[in-house]
């Protein structure tokens, strides 16, 4: 059934799970995630980036809506990074049910008018927000404090901005970032900083940037021809330690691309005279579907629907 992001954040808040918000761009990824979210009976947030909506067009956003209408967990269709009021009224248009506004790139002050600006407009149409304060940006455990805080976010500002926007979610940078390069090794996530976030706001965090990367699926899609450099993901426990702290919302692109593309391109290698898409896309929509079973046993998302 398709409800808002808050119904779904607000209960796995309270209960001390995450629910992932998975980024999707065509059908084989909405299938992917609808179908491994009611296989774990799990809530699911599908989340379509501005880059989703261009390329899957109204095709893409008419799947997510009436697929999460007729699936049998608690589905939110989500806007991921809206970077104007203009692109949130597009998906509050199109139907969504949860949308982001990014403005953590501005100033402290713009950030504030701004997302309030899209809380108004989407509060008015039953929508909820979520809205981001500080930078993504991976950062070593023995940084200086006060360089620390110039990145990521200031937990009493995160207090006075919630306040202030009336945004329903909002997401915390604590040393995640996008991507499949996310610092050397078992990159730090400042836990301590978190911690000091939720106690002072009681709304539902969100962690973006949180892919795994694991370096089996790196290792296959090396071997399969692919090439990536230094990668590093988030660590399962890190994951989970920061659920305990009042992470509800967990972002997950990269882990699913690699899976997609790994899939693909071992497929072709193993069959060089294939030309039937479903030979190759089959196989790879089933590697993002498990990919997000495990993700889903993580969080602890699995059995809450
Ligand atoms: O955080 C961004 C998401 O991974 C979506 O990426 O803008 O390339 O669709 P995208
Ligand atoms: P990853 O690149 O770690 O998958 O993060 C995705 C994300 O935060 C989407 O908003
Ligand atoms: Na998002
Ligand atoms: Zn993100």
């Amino acid at each position: 059934m398709l409800v808002t992001g808050l119904e779904i954040l607000k209960k796995a808040r309270e209960e001390g799970y995450g629910v992932g918000a998975f980024n999707v761009n065509n059908m084989e990824f909405l299938q992917a995630v609808l179908e491994a979210a009611e296989e774990q009976r799990s809530p699911v947030i599908l989340a379509l980036s501005e880059g989703a909506m261009k390329y899957g067009g109204r095709a893409l956003t008419l799947m997510a809506v009436e697929l999460a209408k007729e699936a049998r967990v608690p589905v939110a269709v989500h806007l991921d990074h809206g970077s104007s009021y203009e692109s949130v009224l597009r998906a509050l248009r199109a139907g969504f049910t949860s949308v982001m506004i990014d403005k953590s790139h501005e100033d402290f002050e713009t950030n504030v008018r701004e997302t309030r600006r899209v809380v108004e407009a989407a509060h008015a149409v039953g929508v909820t927000v979520e809205a981001e304060l500080g930078r993504l940006a991976g950062i070593e455990e023995h940084v200086a404090v006060d360089e620390k805080d110039a990145l990521l976010t200031n937990p009493e500002e995160a207090r006075i901005f919630m306040e202030r926007t009336g945004a329903d979610y909002l997401a915390v940078a604590i040393g995640t970032s996008h991507g499949a390069y996310k610092g050397k090794g078992r990159p730090f996530i400042d836990h301590a900083r978190l911690e000091r976030i939720a106690r002072l706001v009681p709304a539902p965090l969100v962690l973006h940037g949180a892919s795994a990367v694991p370096p089996e699926l790196v290792e296959r899609f090396r071997a399969s021809g692919g090439e990536i450099g230094e990668a590093a993901g988030i660590h399962p426990e890190d994951i989970k330690k920061a659920i305990s702290l009042g992470i509800a919302k967990i972002n997950t692109d990269t882990d699913l691309r690699l899976a997609f593309t790994a899939l693909i391109r071992e497929a072709l290698n193993k069959n060089p005279k294939e030309f039937d898409p479903r030979k190759y896309l089959g196989p790879a929509r089933e590697a993002v579907k498990e990919v997000v079973k495990s993700r889903m046993e993580l969080f602890g998302s699995v059995g809450r629907a």
